[in-house]
């Protein structure tokens, strides 16, 4: 089980309820697996859940990248490398894999969304908040 849990919170709402959401959408595919029974084809909603997982990391990593122009954030290069790393191993998740052993390709796939997920929040987006709540970013 997934949770959201207080030490996440950078106390700027707009970006905490996009970590929330991210959380919430890597919980879907924990849930799916914990669920699923040997044999049960979850091809199609895990392919459901990793486009859904991508398509908001984008679009939050726009909104975060966005703000670091704006304010000509002091790490943004690094940030920025961060982001475009993380999407290109999205990216290249290899989904025909998926049919060899669904439950076990998901769980690798969980588990690498599980690190870097917690590993972006607590790790780099930590570094700005200072700024983006000085800047008053709510
Ligand atoms: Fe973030």
């Amino acid at each position: 089980m997934i949770k959201w849990d207080a030490q996440y919170e950078l106390g700027i709402s707009t970006i905490d309820e996009q970590h929330k959401e991210l959380i919430k959408i890597t919980g879907r595919l924990s849930d799916l697996l914990t669920n699923a029974i040997e044999g049960d084809d979850i091809y199609d909603e895990m392919v459901t859940i990793i486009g859904a997982v991508t398509d908001y990391t984008v679009y939050h990593f726009q909104f975060e990248e966005e703000l670091f122009n704006k304010f000509d954030y002091e790490y943004k290069d690094s940030h920025i490398a961060e982001h475009n790393k993380l999407i290109d191993e999205i990216r290249s998740l290899d989904l025909r894999a998926v049919d060899e052993d669904q439950v076990v390709y998901g769980k690798k796939i969980l588990k690498f969304l599980i690190t870097w997920v917690f590993k972006h929040i607590t790790g780099s987006d930590f570094l700005y908040k200072n700024l983006f709540v000085e800047k008053g970013i709510a």
